[in-house]
């Protein structure tokens, strides 16, 4: 299926994405994927595009799950969707920036796994309206995001931040990540184009190993952002402190794990 070619570079994250980084905790991250497929209402999509594929991890669930159904994915990462490439060299991807993305026809099922918290907190509902708008009717708009702005990891990056030799380079940043919109907010903003809006949080429980298994984590997502623009020097004194933050934060289990909880958005959405 063509996608329409990647428009203005507007993405919040400045930097290309690792895919490397990304996929060293590939199965705790697209098990989501497969939990938001799970509660998709359609038997036989023809036509499903992977909004935000990554490197093709998610994609890969929708393809077991229908062979037949002509699958695209789209990102605005050229090292992801090079990954993407390399991993189902079958599918159809291209690099196309959410910001001005729109199908060429409409589809069956708009899919995506943790990509919205990117997207800047006030463009996120006109982009979600203008894709259900892109359905076919009763076609379905699937995400889902992580809902950890409060969570003790998160809190931490943003302690950090405010307090070490790099603030004041960040603190003329806007690091994309706030909050995401309630459940009330995106039922009243895509209810009045669907027949139904399901949404769910799962609490995932994530043993890593040691404080460390979590930098590791999120040096792969929510702390690119912060370390992005850091200088080599600058970046390794905030990992050093942000270490230190989550040995306060966080007991260790008997066997040396450190459970990070792991709160996630979902989000399924029928076209009337
Ligand atoms: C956390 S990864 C998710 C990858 C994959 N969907 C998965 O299930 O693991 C987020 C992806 O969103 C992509 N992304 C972020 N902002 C985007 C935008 N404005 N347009 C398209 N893709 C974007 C990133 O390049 C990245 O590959």
């Amino acid at each position: 299926m063509a996608t329409q070619a990647a428009g203005k570079g507007r993405a919040a994250n400045t930097k290309d994405w690792s895919a490397a980084q990304y996929l060293k905790f590939a199965e705790q991250r697209t098990r989501p994927s497969r939990d938001l497929l799970a509660q998709v209402p359609l038997a036989a999509p023809k036509t499903i595009i992977d909004i935000g594929c990554g490197p093709g991890n998610s994609t890969e669930v929708l393809a077991k799950q229908w062979p037949d159904a002509q699958i695209s994915g789209i990102d605005s990462s050229p090292n992801m969707i090079e990954t993407a490439r390399k991993a189902l060299p079958n599918l159809q991807f291209a690099v196309a920036d959410l910001m001005d993305y729109t199908p060429e026809e409409p589809v069956d099922l708009l899919f995506s796994n943790a990509v919205y918290q990117w997207i800047k907190f006030e463009d996120r509902i006109p982009i979600m309206k203008r894709l259900v708008e892109s359905l076919k009717p009763g076609g379905v708009f699937a995400f889902q995001v992580p809902d950890n702005h409060t969570e003790k990891s998160h809190e931490a990056m943003r302690t950090v931040a405010e307090n070490g030799p790099w603030s004041a380079t960040l603190s003329q940043l806007k690091p994309a990540l706030g909050p995401f919109q309630t459940p009330f907010e995106l039922y009243n903003e895509l209810k009045p184009l669907c027949s139904s809006v399901d949404i769910w949080h799962t609490n995932y429980q994530h043993p890593l190993e040691g404080h460390e298994g979590i930098v590791e984590w999120v040096k792969g997502t929510g702390l690119r952002p912060f370390i992005d623009p850091l200088s080599a020097e600058q970046r390794e004194g905030f990992l050093a402190a942000y270490l230190g933050k989550l040995k306060e934060l966080y007991p260790s289990c008997n066997d040396g794990s450190v459970l990070l909880r792991y709160p996630r958005l979902f989000l399924v959405a029928v076209r009337a």
